[in-house]
C-alpha cells in the first residue's frame, strides 16, 4: 500500500513504458517512417527519390527548414556552412591534449561541448531564456548561425580527431569542394596542390550522409531534446546526442558489424554464430530495429552504394560472411519470427573499402546525423506554446518510508 502511495498521480493513471516503446513526447513534421512497410521520407519526400536525384546539403536544408531550397537559398545555405569550417586555432590544442589511442567518437563528443565554451552568443544562460523561442528576426538568425556553424564545424572536427591520433598536421577547409568532398579533402589531404577526392567515392559518401541525416526519434535525437528541452545552448545538446549515438545498440553497430564479421571470419562459420545468437549468447549487429518490422528501407540504398564504391575500391573480403550472415537469418524462423532483418549498419563494409578505421565508423553516423538533430531542436524551439521541459515520471518500487540506523547497530 505504501509503494501504491508514491505512484498516486493528481493527473490520473502513470503509464510505465520501458525503452518507450509506445510514448509520443513531441507532434513532429520532420520524417515520417512507416516500420511495418518499410517506408522512410523526409518532410513527405521518399528516401529513395532523395537519395537519387538530392545531395546530403541539400536534404539538410530540407530537413530543418520544411521545403527544398531554391538555388539562391541553397547557394546561401552552402557557403554559409562551408564558411563556418574553419575552426578556432584554439581547437588544435584542444585536440592534441587527447590520448593517443582516444576513440573519435570521445573526441567528437567532446569537441561538441567544447564549440559550446567558444561562443558566447549561443547560451541561453547568458543571453536570455528566449533566445531561441522568441520567433523573431533577431532570434531566428541566432539560430540560423548556430545551425550553420554546428553543421560545418562537425566535419572539420571529425577529421581532426582522424588526423590527431595519426599525429599528423590539421588541414584547413578547402574552398570549391562540396560539403563530403570538403571533408574528404581535410581527412586525407597530405600536401598535393591538386588534391581531389575520388568523385565516385565523395558521391557514395554523400548519399551515405544524406540516408543518415535523421530518423525522427531515435535514442540520440530524443537525447538532444531531452537535453535542448532545459534550453542548454544547441552545442551541449548535440554533444549529448553524440554520447548516445555512440553505444552499440545505435551508432556504434556500424563498428561492431565490422568487428562481428572478422570475429566470424568464413562464411563456413555462419551457421555456428547464428546458433550462438538464437542461444543469446551473440547479438547480430547490424540487424532489427526498434521501429521497422521488415528491412530498413536505407538497407537498399547501402547495397546500391556498396556496389558503385567496390568497383573503385574492389571487394572486401568480409562481403561474402556478410551475404552468407545475410543469407542465414533471412530464412531462420528464430530470425522470422521476430521480424529481425537488416538495417542500415552494414554500410561499415563501405567504410571498410574506402580506408576508414574501424573505430571512425560512429562519426561517419554523427557527422549528419548533425543535421537531423537540429532540425528537430529549431522544431522544438519553435513549437507552437513554447518549450516544455522533459521530465518523465518513474514507478517507484523502492522502500517505504524507515528510520536511519547508526552504523554500529547495522547488521
Ligand atoms: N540479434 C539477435 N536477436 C535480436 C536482435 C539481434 N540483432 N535484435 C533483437 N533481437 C531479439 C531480442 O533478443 C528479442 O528476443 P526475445 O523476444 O526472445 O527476447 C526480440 O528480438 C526483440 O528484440 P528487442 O531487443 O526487444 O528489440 P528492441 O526494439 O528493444 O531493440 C535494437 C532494437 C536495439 C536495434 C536491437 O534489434 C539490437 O540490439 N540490434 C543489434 C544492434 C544494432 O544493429 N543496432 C542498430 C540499430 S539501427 C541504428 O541505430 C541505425
Amino acid at each position: 500500500p505504501g509503494e501504491r502511495k508514491e505512484n498516486e498521480t493528481e493527473k490520473g493513471l502513470r503509464i510505465l513504458d520501458k525503452g518507450f516503446l509506445n510514448t509520443a513526447v513531441i507532434r513532429s513534421r520532420i520524417t515520417y517512417i512507416d516500420g511495418e512497410a518499410g517506408v522512410l521520407r523526409y518532410r513527405g519526400y521518399p528516401i529513395e527519390q532523395l537519395a537519387q536525384k538530392s545531395s546530403h546539403l541539400e536534404s539538410a536544408y530540407l530537413l530543418i527548414y520544411g521545403s527544398l531550397p531554391t538555388r539562391d537559398q541553397f547557394k546561401h545555405f552552402e557557403s554559409e556552412i562551408l564558411r563556418h569550417g574553419v575552426m578556432h586555432s584554439d581547437a588544435e590544442e584542444f585536440f592534441r591534449s587527447f590520448r593517443y589511442d582516444a576513440h573519435p567518437m570521445s573526441m567528437l563528443t567532446s569537441a561538441f561541448a567544447m564549440l559550446g565554451s567558444l561562443y558566447g552568443e549561443a547560451n541561453p544562460s547568458l543571453q536570455g531564456q528566449r533566445l531561441y523561442t522568441n520567433g523573431d528576426k533577431q532570434s531566428l538568425a541566432t539560430m540560423d548561425r548556430q545551425i550553420y556553424r554546428l553543421i560545418g564545424k562537425a566535419t572539420t572536427l571529425a577529421a581532426m580527431a582522424y588526423r590527431v591520433r595519426q599525429g599528423r598536421e590539421f588541414v584547413t577547409p578547402p574552398t570549391g569542394l562540396s560539403y563530403t568532398g570538403s571533408f574528404l579533402y581535410q581527412m586525407d589531404h597530405i600536401g598535393e596542390e591538386d588534391y581531389k577526392p575520388n568523385p565516385v567515392l565523395e558521391k557514395a559518401l554523400d548519399v551515405l550522409f544524406l540516408i543518415h541525416a535523421d530518423h525522427e526519434l531515435n535514442a540520440s535525437c530524443t537525447t538532444v531534446l531531452q537535453t535542448g528541452s532545459s534550453l542548454v545552448d544547441p552545442y551541449s545538446a548535440i554533444a549529448a546526442g553524440c554520447a548516445s549515438l555512440y553505444g552499440p545498440l545505435h551508432g556504434g553497430a556500424n563498428e561492431a558489424v565490422i568487428r562481428m564479421l572478422i570475429s566470424i571470419g568464413k562464411p563456413e562459420n555462419v551457421p555456428a554464430f547464428i546458433e550462438a545468437v538464437k542461444k543469446k549468447e551473440k547479438t547480430l549487429s547490424g540487424f532489427g530495429h526498434r521501429v521497422y518490422k521488415t528491412s530498413d528501407p536505407r538497407s537498399f540504398i547501402v547495397r546500391k552504394t556498396a556496389d558503385e564504391v567496390f568497383k573503385v575500391t574492389g571487394r572486401d573480403e568480409l562481403l561474402e560472411t556478410a551475404m552468407a550472415l545475410h543469407d542465414a537469418a533471412m530464412k531462420d524462423e528464430y530470425f522470422v519470427k521476430r521480424k529481425l532483418a537488416p538495417n542500415v549498419d552494414f554500410c561499415g563494409l563501405i567504410y571498410r573499402a574506402m580506408g576508414f578505421p574501424l573505430d571512425f565508423f560512429p562519426v561517419l553516423f554523427a557527422v549528419p546525423r548533425v543535421v537531423g538533430w537540429l532540425a528537430h531542436w529549431r522544431q522544438m524551439m519553435l513549437q507552437e506554446g513554447g518549450v516544455k521541459i522533459w521530465r518523465p515520471r518513474q514507478v517507484y518500487i523502492g522502500s517505504t518510508k524507515r528510520d536511519y540506523v547508526p552504523v554500529d547497530e547495522r547488521v
